[in-house]
């Protein structure tokens, strides 16, 4: 059994269908459910056997304490986190909560439980194999000029906004906990990812939204801001690696090497959209595109060095970007409902009638 913390939002779910494509050990999946965790994201799971789920706060020690006692996990994989980082500038208040203390509240009552286990046993979870696994984001290294090389492992931790410094922060208590305490903690920093059941608040799937809904294209200042894109898939498919063959006290950065300015990815939606579903005048998704104010502090480039995870790991990307945004398109494409469901607040509501009061 694996404890997946944040198993409903955007890779937490990608996570968990991916997992089980690999092994039938069960996930127990604690999540808030937050305006960003959808519970139809793991509708195909809902009557296997193999999966649990839990609406809950990764703040509530006492619920953390009957999990742990009850499922006793062989590993903690923590996705749990609010992610956008244009809501930490409008708030930050919910990112400190938990990211930051929610992450400690989560490492204190997994530091308890470990040091409870056996210290090895023939099966189930023992304290010499358990894996702490914090996933986290390439942001915490702050940002790139043009002629910087890529992040690696040993670059400073220098963010810029307060999502980027919320989970700078957790990263840190990971790693004190790892160093202080023993915990066998893992940490990976991920560049953007982009596929399936993202919440169309970010870039691509914004994008995706509002060119069928007809809306502008919000491209904040210039345009060109530089990311690293990856597939979630091979997100997913990287953290379980660094599960299996991790060295516990490390850090493993993981990315596409992948690196494109916004416009571009921008026009590559567009183009797609324009085979896949012309608009009905016949004009270009491109017209859409709108310049608007930048986003304050902006970062201007990232880029991740994969060096490390690939040399020790054997991990490499599967997916370009070119093949990845077509089933990204396609998959947005086949379920407008799924968006419809997530931006129109009927989920919400089912949320608060099934769960009102729990979570
Ligand atoms: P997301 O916002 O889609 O999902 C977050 C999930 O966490 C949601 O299901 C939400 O309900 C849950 N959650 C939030 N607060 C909680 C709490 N207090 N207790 C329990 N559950 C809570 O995020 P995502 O894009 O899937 O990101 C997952 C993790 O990966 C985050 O830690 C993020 O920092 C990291 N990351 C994301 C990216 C990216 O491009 N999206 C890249 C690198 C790293
Ligand atoms: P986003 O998906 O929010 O991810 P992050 O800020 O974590 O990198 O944004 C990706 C890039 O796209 C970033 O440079 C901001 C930019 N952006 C826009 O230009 N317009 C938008 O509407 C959004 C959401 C983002």
């Amino acid at each position: 059994m694996i404890l997946v913390t944040g198993g409903a939002g955007f890779i937490g779910a990608n996570f968990i269908h991916a997992w089980f494509k690999h092994t039938d050990e069960p996930v127990l999946n604690l999540d808030k459910l937050t305006y960003a965790g959808n519970l139809a994201n793991l509708a195909k799971l809902n009557d296997d056997p193999r999966y649990l789920f839990t609406r809950g706060d990764i703040n509530d020690r006492d619920l953390l304490g009957t999990l742990l006692n009850q499922h006793h996990p062989r590993a903690i994989l923590h996705f749990a986190a609010e992610s956008h980082v244009d809501r930490s500038i409008l708030g930050p208040g919910e990112f400190i909560q938990t990211n930051i203390v929610g992450s400690f509240h989560l490492l204190e009552m997994t530091r308890d439980y470990w040091n409870r286990l056996p210290d090895t046993s023939q099966d189930g979870a023992n304290k010499r194999d358990f894996r702490f696994l914090h996933v986290s984001t390439d942001e915490v290294y702050g940002t790139l000029t043009p002629e910087d090389p890529p992040f690696a492992e040993t670059n400073p931790h220098l963010p810029n906004s307060p999502y980027a410094a919320s989970k700078a922060a957790s990263d840190h208590l990971a790693r004190a906990w790892h160093h202080t305490y023993g915990l066998p903690v893992l940490i990976t920093n991920c560049s953007n990812n982009y596929g399936p059941y993202q919440f169309p608040e970010k870039l691509i799937p914004l994008v995706i939204h509002n060119a069928l809904a007809g809306k502008p294209l919000p491209i904040y200042g210039d345009g060109m801001q530089v990311r690293d894109w990856l597939y979630v898939e091979d997100h997913c498919l990287a953290i379980m690696r660094v599960l299996a063959a991790g060295q516990p006290g490390e850090t493993y950065n993981i990315g596409g090497w992948n690196e494109k300015p916004n416009l571009e990815v921008v026009r590559t939606i567009c183009g797609v959209l324009d085979a896949a579903r012309p608009r009905a005048d016949g004009r270009g998704y491109a017209e859409q595109m709108t310049f608007v104010q930048d986003r304050p502090g902006h970062d201007r480039r990232y880029a991740i060095n994969a060096a490390k995870i690939e040399r020790e790991l054997g991990w490499r990307p599967g997916e370009s970007f070119e093949s990845g945004i077509v089933k990204t398109v396609g998959w947005y494409l086949e379920h407008a409902d799924w968006v419809a469901d997530v931006t129109s607040g009927a989920y919400r509501q089912w949320v608060e009638r099934q769960y009102g009061g729990r979570g």
